[in-house]
C-alpha cells in the first residue's frame, strides 16, 4: 500500500542520500535472493551502502540477506546490486518493499533483473534447477496486498498500469541465448507469490499447481509490479531450492536450511546466465 507519509518525497530523500555516497547513475538493478548474493563480489569499483543508512528504508531481518546496495560496474554495465531484500512477511509495509525499486528508478535504472529462491511445483523441476520467469501470479496482490494500493502519484506511474508482458521478451531471449552459450539447462515457468512466512501445505501446493504455477516463493511479484508501474523493464529468475511435496507422506517437510543449502548449487548457473545477459544488453546499446 502507498501509505508512506509522502512517497515521492521519501524516494527523493533516499536517492539524494545515495548520491552523496556515490553520484554515479545506475542502469540495471539486480536483486539477489536468498543465498544468491555472491554475484555482488564481482562488481568493479564497488560502493556499498547498507539499507540501514538510507532514510526511509526498512532493514532486512532474514538470514542469507545481508541488506546492502553494491554499486559499480558489472560486465561493463553500471549496476546496483541488492544483496538482500525486504519481504512482506517480515512485517514491512509494501511501500517499503517497493521503495528500493523506486529509488533505483530515480537513480536512472531502466532494467531490473530480479532473482529469488523458490519451491518447485512443476513435476519436472529438481532441486538446483534454474527457472526463467515467464510470468507471475501474485496471489498476495490479487488478495489485496498490492504495493500500488492507496493514493496514486502520477509522477510515479499510472493509476491502472498494465502488467501484460511484464517479463520483457527481448531480455528473455538474451537469457535463453546466454544459458545456451553457458551450457545451463534453463527451465521456464510461472512464479506464484505467496505472503509466507510458512511453507505451504500439500493441499495449498496442489491448488497452486492447478492455477498454473510452476514455482512458489515469498517475494519478487511486489517488486515487479512496482517496476512496471515505474516503466522499468524486467527479467526474472527463480532458483529451485526445494521441490514441493504434494502429499503429506512424501519425504521431509521443507526448511530454510534446505533453501540455503541448495542456493550455492544454483548460484554458478545464475551468475553465468546473468553475465551473458548483461553482456548482450551492453552490446545492444
Ligand atoms: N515455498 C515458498 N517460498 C519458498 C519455497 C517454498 O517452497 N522455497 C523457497 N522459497
Amino acid at each position: 500500500m502507498n501509505d508512506a507519509p509522502d512517497l515521492y518525497e521519501t524516494i527523493q530523500t533516499a536517492a539524494a542520500y545515495v548520491r552523496t555516497r556515490d553520484p554515479r547513475p545506475w542502469r540495471v538493478l539486480l536483486i539477489l535472493g536468498s543465498g544468491l548474493g555472491g554475484l555482488a563480489d564481482k562488481v568493479q569499483n564497488p560502493t556499498r551502502i547498507s539499507y540501514a543508512d538510507i532514510p526511509g528504508f526498512a532493514r532486512s531481518t532474514v538470514a542469507g540477506h545481508s541488506g546492502q546496495f553494491v554499486i559499480g560496474d558489472l560486465f561493463g554495465v553500471p549496476v546496483a546490486v541488492m544483496q538482500g531484500r525486504v519481504h512482506f512477511y517480515e512485517g514491512h509495509p509494501l511501500w517499503q518493499v517497493g521503495l528500493p525499486v523506486r529509488v533505483a528508478k530515480a537513480m536512472g535504472v531502466e532494467t531490473m533483473i530480479v532473482t529469488n529462491a523458490a519451491g518447485g511445483i512443476h513435476r519436472d523441476f529438481q532441486v538446483a534447477d534454474l527457472m526463467l520467469m515467464t510470468d507471475h501470479i501474485s496471489l498476495a496482490g490479487l488478495a489485496g496486498h498490492n504495493p500500488l494500493m492507496g493514493p496514486n502519484d502520477e509522477r510515479l506511474g499510472l493509476r491502472f498500469p498494465a502488467v501484460t508482458g511484464a517479463y520483457d521478451a527481448q531480455l528473455q531471449r538474451f537469457a535463453v541465448d546466454a544459458a545456451r552459450e553457458a551450457n545451463v539447462d534453463l527451465k521456464q515457468g510461472v512464479y506464484v507469490c505467496v505472503s509466507g512466512p510458512m511453507f505451504e501445505t500439500p493441499a495449498e501446493l496442489r491448488f497452486l499447481r492447478i492455477i498454473g504455477a510452476d514455482a512458489v516463493g515469498m517475494s519478487t511479484a511486489h517488486e515487479v509490479v512496482v517496476a512496471r508501474h515505474a516503466g522499468i523493464r524486467v527479467l526474472g529468475f527463480s532458483g529451485i531450492t526445494n521441490v514441493a511435496r504434494l502429499s503429506a507422506d512424501e519425504g521431509e517437510p521443507p526448511s530454510h536450511s534446505e533453501v540455503m543449502e541448495a542456493a550455492p548449487r544454483i548460484a554458478p548457473k545464475l551468475h553465468a546466465v546473468i553475465e551473458g545477459t548483461l553482456r548482450r544488453m551492453h552490446g545492444a546499446r
